[in-house]
């Protein structure tokens, strides 16, 4: 695993085959089949295309602003190609297409990234495109993510203002010789049949405009304007580690129903995506198609919930999400918007003359071409709807970033894929798509080390802008280490850590500064004079603290600002420890030792700290709230000997409530497995199946095939509340993996699952559970039953891995690969755990 290459030194453009043999005790492999990798343009000088933009109306707002085309034409000579390669990128989103076809399977490229330092190219393999002679090139070019709409406070135009292109094409043919053009000065533009796309606000196409042959060689430009030449360098230009984005899956509507003069569509599922419409009426017919995570109870699609009513904005801005399409009345005619996407399960499709029925629409699902690792089923269905629920928002929310929402924000926040990775490298292989988002994450820290809440960071929502303020929280500024640290401990790269490294230091020094610099103002009211331990106490900045725990909400700006300015060190401490913790290990990981120590000895300092100020003198933790306990429980900050205490402290708490959690954001994925671990399982199986607010079964009662942002996403009146498809709750399925189904992944043994442990913890009235995972090494499985008062467990140890297994008796054992099968008492079933 992980060999790095190690051959003569490659340059632009090179192919690599490579291949594996192995000796073992058993004999000398075969070798393997070829893997291949190619590298892309590697420097500035490798291109001689010329960044190009069209000629646009200007002054058109953002979210109404049409595609543009450009065009060119290269002359090949008559010999056959041999290879062709297209590279390309864009300001805005691409399609690109030579001789008439689109080429490539990717969407919305070139992706989102913090373009002022990286811009991602994309390879494409065009030896079958090329022709010799004449060849045409041509692309649709829209505002995208780097001059469309972005976030909350929709802002636009956040990393320029102008759209454009660059492409090269190199061809070797089979004479030896090369050829290399790209976009440049000879190049036309004019506006698309897209009238308006926004990734935000939705496309708008009138087909009667469609002109056929715009991307053939010889088509007739000479309407088109001259584009305009750009110097925009190359040095930003680089290649992703994720898979694309890709339309991965298609699903057919489950109904389609009349609600007032519209039809509205349920395909079943909440996505993120859009909608292949084949049937788009005669000529002139203008349909309007709203996308909705949820419907009224007249059964129309709503989005009301996704409206964003900001304190300084005068009127709420609308969800968006509206896609609209004149027909030109051709046979065949369908409308897939590409320069879009949408959050949605409900479609209303409005302005259709004729009576429409499921086989006309189709629901396309788009996002990061993950490959899947992970699988959970049991005996309960609705474990396994709210498991499948929670992949759904994974699926979701992985455009190419990992966002919080795909309505709302769409926005990449840091502290949503720290609370979710874990479990997210469970069920897909999400190292190249983290370590992506991460360089965006470094690249966008401040000089002053504040991780912005978001990568990539719109500048109106980062250092320079008026939200500035909000940067920097707890919990959310420490994914730039807790990251870093889950993606390798599920694959093992270490390169990652050490790349990541000057990313986390300048975090952590950020949060030591701060914490011996600056005080509350209330801790320094209550204190005739500083005791020492404050020096480690995070008590000052701004901090989302546990955030959206249940009936907290803030209602409106005195709220808010109250909310701003509250002393949050209990929370922004723990993190301080738990980060200063992680990095000390990283450090040791990556040969660091001296640093190993340092972080170490930080570590204990601001746990001492944070137990100095926050548990009392007769054991009592405070604040005393679930989220509190559960917090140092897990961070392990709680004095050994108070830790029985404050478990059963915090089992106290979720009886108060009668028997629901009041965790928010942060405090959540933690809470099953904290119980579990402090022999209270039995509660943690009475929280998974509560089914009344606040809880997860009362969402997937409730109908959601997403996770909810918040407790209340759809009330008891049936009307929803902010976003239905946020997976920060959905890491408690990171509970069914390791508990329930029993794969765990200690982080104090080798990374990647080298050695593991297959530990179950059944309970509730569940009867059987399975999970498999695909980890580096290769299939890992446990499967579980239970027969009268045995367990019998099934495990699967893939080659070159070893696992602790161990049985609720706690009879263990520790197996090499294979299948193993394992029988013992499953425990007196009168005390199994929520029974
Ligand atoms: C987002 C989150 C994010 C939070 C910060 C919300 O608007 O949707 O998921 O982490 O703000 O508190």
């Amino acid at each position: 695993m992980l060999v790095e290459y190690g051959g003569p030194e490659l340059r632009s453009g090179d192919r690599v085959a490579w291949q594996v043999k192995v000796w073992t005790d058993l004999g000398e492999s075969d070798w393997s089949r070829s893997g291949v990798f190619e590298l892309g343009l590697l420097s500035a000088g490798d291109w001689s295309a010329r960044w190009i933009g069209p000629v646009e109306v200007d002054g058109l707002p953002a979210g109404m602003r049409p595609a543009m085309l450009v065009r060119g034409e290269l002359e090949l000579p008559e010999s056959a190609v041999l290879r062709g390669r297209l590279y390309a990128t864009a300001h805005g989103i691409y399609e690109v297409f030579v001789n008439g076809e689109r080429v490539g399977d990717a969407e919305l490229t070139p992706g989102y990234t913090e373009y002022r330092a990286r811009l991602q190219v994309q390879t494409y393999d065009i030896t079958e495109h090329l022709v010799p002679g004449r060849n045409a090139l041509g692309a649709v070019v829209s505002d995208g993510w780097f001059r469309g709409q972005v976030g909350l406070p929709r802002a636009h135009d956040q990393w320029g203002s102008e759209l454009g292109f660059l492409a090269q094409v190199c061809a070797t043919f089979d004479s030896g010789a090369t050829a290399v053009a790209g976009t440049g000065a000879e190049w036309r533009s004019t506006r698309s049949t897209i009238e308006s796309a926004d990734l935000i606000a939705g496309q708008s196409v009138d087909l009667r405009h469609y002109v056929g042959g715009w991307s053939e060689p010889g088509f007739d430009d000479s309407g088109w304007d001259p584009v305009t030449v750009g110097d925009h360098g190359y040095d930003n230009l680089v290649a992703s580690p994720a898979p694309p984005v890709r339309a991965v899956e298609e699903l057919a509507p489950v109904s389609v129903l009349r609600v007032g003069g519209g039809h509205v569509f349920d395909v079943g599922q909440n996505i993120n995506g859009w909608v292949r419409l084949r049937n788009l009426g005669p000529e002139g017919t203008a349909l309007t198609l709203t996308h909705g995570e949820a419907i009224d109870a007249t059964g129309d699609v709503t989005t009301s919930h996704l409206d964003v009513d900001l304190p300084f904005l005068p009127e709420p801005l609308p969800a968006g999400q509206v896609d609209r399409v004149v027909s030109a009345g051709r046979p065949g005619e369908v409308f897939e918007p590409r320069h879009t996407t949408h959050g949605f399960q409900f479609v209303r499709v409005e302005g259709h003359p004729a009576s429409l029925g499921v086989a006309d629409l189709t629901g396309v699902v788009v996002h990061t071409d993950m490959t899947r690792t992970g699988w959970f089923r049991c005996s309960d269905e609705r474990v396994n709807r709210l498991h499948e629920a929670c992949v759904w928002s994974l699926r979701g929310n992985a455009c190419d970033i990992p966002t919080d929402c795909p309505t709302r924000e769409r926005a990449g926040w840091t502290g949503d894929w720290q609370i979710f990775v874990p479990t997210a490298a469970f069920l897909y292989d999400v190292a190249g798509f983290s370590t992506k988002w991460l360089r965006d994450v470094a690249v966008e820290q401040w000089g002053n080390g504040v991780v912005a809440n978001l990568a990539p960071s719109p500048p109106t929502e980062s250092e320079s802008g008026p939200l500035a303020g909000l940067n920097g929280s707890a919990g959310w500024g420490d994914a730039a280490v807790i990251v870093p640290w889950e993606i390798y401990r599920a694959y093992g790269d270490r390169r990652l850590l050490e790349e990541q490294w000057p990313s986390m230091v300048a975090w952590l020094s950020f949060v030591e500064r701060l914490a011996a610099g600056a005080r509350h103002p209330e801790r320094v009211a209550r204190r005739s004079e500083p005791l020492p331990h404050e020096r480690y106490l995070w008590d000052s900045g701004f901090h989302w603290g546990e955030w959206l725990v249940p009936g907290a909400d803030l209602k409106g700006p005195d709220e808010f600002e109250a909310f701003r300015r509250a002393d949050k060190a209990d929370v922004a401490t723990a993190y301080f420890a738990y980060s200063a913790r992680l990095m000390s290990r990283i450090a040791a990981v990556i040969g660091r030792s001296e640093d190993a120590l340092r972080y170490q000895e930080l570590a204990e300092r601001v746990r001492a700290a944070w137990v100095a100020e926050f548990v009392l003198l007769n054991g009592r933790l405070q604040p005393d709230t679930q989220a509190n306990h559960v917090r140092a429980l897990a961070f392990d900050l709680v004095p050994a000997a108070a830790r029985s205490d404050a478990a059963a402290r915090l089992v106290e708490l979720i009886r108060a409530a009668d028997t629901h959690l009041a965790t928010g954001f942060l405090a959540t994925p933690y809470l099953l497995p904290v119980l579990a671990d402090t022999g209270y399982a039995d509660v943690a199986y009475e929280l998974l199946f509560t089914n009344t607010m606040p809880s997860w079964l009362y969402m997937i009662d409730r109908g959601a095939t997403t996770v909810w942002e918040r407790w209340n996403g759809i009330d008891a009146n049936g009307k929803p509340y902010e976003s239905l498809n946020h997976y920060s709750k959905g890491a408690v399925i990171s509970f069914l993996h390791r508990y329930v189904a029993g794969i765990r992944l200690p982080d104090d043994v080798d990374p990647a699952y080298r050695h593991f442990r297959v530990q179950p913890v059944p309970g509730g009235a569940i009867t059987w559970a399975q999970a498999e995972h695909d980890s580096p090494y290769g299939r890992i499985e446990s499967s579980w039953r239970l027969a009268g008062d045995m367990l019998e467990l099934e495990v699967v140890v893939p080659p070159g891995t070893t696992a602790d297994i161990v049985l609720p008796d706690e009879s263990a054992w520790t197996v090499a690969a294979g299948r193993h099968t394992m029988r013992g008492s499953a425990g007196d079933p009168a005390r199994r755990p929520g029974i």
